[in-house]
This record gives structure tokens, C-alpha cells and sequence, in this order.
């Protein structure tokens, strides 16, 4: 992960997407507003909208933003699964061919933002919270694996054939006629496992963090996690310092559970990283908590962990903490450590004060009067 210095003054791409992605986004607005950070916000389109309007949730105006920013904030997007999404394109994109894909997921890949950070910290006080003292990091690799965009359904003729002949423990394939099975590839690279993993560890040194542990499957999904765990044990050894652990992650959903101080970093391929990071989000508060980086070279983009949630949209109810500690990351992420400090604390004030709480925490507090309430402890 690069280590940004500060600058006078940043370019901060402003992406709040759908549904609550709008409102939890201005509350976020609210805080960073007081930390006087200098920066221009500049708003980028991304959504649904543009979907059934364009017939591209993310249009290529936007990824120019993205080029030319230092960062970005993300809001949420409505995301519907590839059948119904080409229904509701206006009928004169119908039939063309067009398919929906998750903008999110292509901004990961477009911009190689290929860690995913997800802290996950009880904060004092939180009725929420499954137990006090959690503070686990999840290093979700972001850009590969399942989420790699190589599926078929139907399998060309051509790749089942050679599956045919090349694959014996899966004997069902000679019995199936096309149309009857589909395949999603799950694709792990050496590189890109390397550095998920080195960020990981890179991280737990900077941060004095005792313990890295490997989520995998390796047992059973042998080629593509065998690879992970095997640059995981090489990439261990320049780390002597860092505890190296290493788990299935079926065990490691009960384990985490159990005991959750028995971990402290976790790094995991993407599919893992994606379940275990609402796991872990879970035991900290669930969704109004999740807060997530997905961090490149070049460029980061921070968002909350939840969705859109269609149905509390524009009621200004939801928790919008997720998305104020996403800012907070993003200001870590751009080098201004001081103002994500000044950040934190007031929204873990409000949090252990309890006076201001949203609907989620028993209270009826709206989303903009809990950033009122951080921004006034700033
Ligand atoms: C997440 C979400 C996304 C993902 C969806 C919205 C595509 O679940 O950021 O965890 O699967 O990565
Ligand atoms: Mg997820």
C-alpha cells in the first residue's frame, strides 16, 4: 500500500450512486466539511440510472474522473441479477447485447485497487456489538479469483470438449449435454496473490500487529488455493517478526466466532474476503459499521460496505457510521492521519454516549443529525 504524503489541497471524486448511497454520502459530506479538509469534491455519475439510461452504470465520463483524482468517495448501487437488468433498460438499448456488470467490481479491476481493507473495531459502548475489543483487519484480495468475469453458461463447445478430455474427477461432464451446466472460473495469479498478501503483512509490521492469517480452502480447491497458501508460506519468511496462521475458511467462520482476539490480520482470495468481511462486520455492529478501502497504487476508493438499500431510500434513517469511517480511511489512505484521528474519536464519543442513535442502534436519531452530532465533537 502506498504511503501518500500530504498535499495543500486534493481532487476527491464524488460518487454517491443509488438509494441511501446519496444520504449516507452527505452525512459523510458533514464531517469532512469540519476537518477543513482542502479539497475539490467533484461529482462523477454511477448507477443505476445510467444503466437504464445508457446502458452503462459506470460511463466513461466517470472513469475519466477516476484518472484524474486523488481518490474517491462511493456511495452504493442497486444491482440486479443480468435478466431483470435488461428489462429495465429503456427499450431502445433492449437487445443489443448489453450486460450488466457491477460497476464496483469493474472499478476494482480497471484501477487495480487490489486491496480491499476492511476494519472491523468494536467500538466502545455499541449496543451492537457481538463482544467488546474486536479490532480485526480483513485484506480481502480484490481483483481476481471468483470475481474474475470468465464464466459460461452456456459452455462454448470448444472448452467443453477439452474439459471433457482433460478432467476426470468430475465425472458428471460426460453425461450432461451444453445448456446443462455452467462454469465460473476462479482464477488466482502468483502476482496477485503476492501482493494481497505482502500488503497484509506490510500492514501488521507498520501497525504492530502480531498475527497474519491465511483464509483458504486449499484442502479441496486445491490448484487455486494450494497457489494462494504457497506464496502466503513464502511470503511469510521475509516477516519473522509476524505470526504466520493459516486456516480453512469453513473452520475459520466458527473460529472467529469463538473466539475472535484469537486473530488479528486476515488476508484472504476474494470470495473468502467478501464473506468473512461481513462476518467480521457482523460482530462489530453490521452493516451501519462496514466500512471498506479498495486501495491501488494510483488511486483508492472508499465506500461503505452495505448496499443500497432500496427500501430505506430517502428516509434519511440509516446509520451512516460506515460511511463517516470510510472517510476517515480515506484520509489515512491520503496521508492526513491527524484529521482521520480527530474523525474517529468523535464518532466513537457519540457511539459510547449513546444520546444520538440511529434506527439499527434503538434509536431514532436520522442519518444527517448523527454526522451533525460527529461533526460537533470535532
Ligand atoms: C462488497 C459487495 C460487492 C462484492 C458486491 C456489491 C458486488 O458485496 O463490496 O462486499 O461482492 O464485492
Ligand atoms: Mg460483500
Amino acid at each position: 500500500m502506498s504511503e501518500n504524503q500530504k498535499k495543500d489541497s486534493y481532487k476527491i471524486a464524488w460518487l454517491p450512486g443509488d438509494g441511501i448511497g446519496i444520504e449516507v454520502l452527505e452525512a459523510a459530506k458533514i464531517v469532512l466539511d469540519r476537518v477543513n479538509l482542502n479539497a475539490e469534491y467533484i461529482h462523477g455519475d454511477i448507477g443505476w440510472e445510467f444503466w437504464r439510461t445508457e446502458g452503462d452504470a459506470l460511463p466513461q465520463r466517470t472513469i475519466e474522473l477516476l484518472k484524474n483524482v486523488d481518490a474517491a468517495m462511493f456511495g452504493a448501487i442497486t444491482s440486479k441479477p443480468v435478466k431483470l437488468a435488461e428489462e429495465e433498460l429503456i427499450p431502445e438499448l433492449r437487445g443489443k447485447g448489453l450486460v450488466y456488470r457491477s460497476p464496483i467490481v469493474r472499478m476494482r479491476q480497471m484501477f487495480d485497487l487490489y486491496i480491499c481493507l476492511r476494519p472491523c473495531k468494536s467500538y466502545p459502548g455499541n449496543p451492537l456489538n457481538y463482544k467488546e475489543n474486536i479490532d480485526l483487519v480483513v485484506f480481502r484480495e480484490n481483483t481476481e479469483d471468483l470475481y474474475s468475469g470468465v464464466e459460461f453458461n452456456p459452455v462454448p463447445e470448444e472448452l467443453s470438449e477439452t474439459l471433457r478430455k482433460i478432467s476426470k474427477p468430475f465425472s458428471a461432464f460426460s453425461s450432461l449435454s451444453l445448456g446443462e451446466y455452467a462454469i465460473s472460473c476462479k482464477i488466482n495469479t502468483k502476482k496477485g496473490s503476492e501482493k494481497i498478501i505482502r500488503a497484509a503483512f506490510d500492514y501488521a509490521k507498520k501497525f504492530n500487529r502480531k498475527k497474519v492469517t491465511i483464509v483458504h480452502k486449499a484442502n479441496v480447491v486445491r490448484a487455486s488455493d494450494g497457489l494462494f497458501l504457497d506464496v502466503a508460506k513464502e511470503v511469510s519468511k521475509d516477516y519473522p517478526e509476524i505470526i504466520f496462521d493459516e486456516a480453512n475458511v469453513d473452520a475459520m467462520t466458527m473460529w472467529l466466532l469463538k473466539n475472535p482476539y484469537n486473530y488479528d490480520v486476515l488476508v484472504a482470495p476474494n470470495l473468502y474476503g467478501d464473506i468473512i468481511s461481513d462476518l467480521c462486520a457482523q460482530m462489530v455492529g453490521g452493516l451501519g459499521f462496514g466500512c471498506s478501502g479498495n486501495i491501488g497504487e494510483d488511486l483508492a476508493v472508499f465506500e461503505p460496505t452495505h448496499g443500497s438499500a432500496p427500501k430505506y431510500a430517502g428516509l434519511y434513517k440509516v446509520n451512516p457510521i460506515a460511511t463517516i469511517l470510510a472517510a476517515k480511511m480515506m484520509l489515512e489512505w491520503l496521508g492526513e492521519t491527524e484529521k482521520a484521528v480527530l474523525i474517529e474519536k468523535a464518532t466513537a464519543r457519540v457511539i459510547s454516549e449513546g444520546k444520538a442513535r440511529t434506527y439499527d442502534m434503538g434509536g431514532n436519531s436520522t442519518t444527517l443529525e448523527i454526522a451533525t452530532e460527529i461533526a460537533n465533537k470535532i
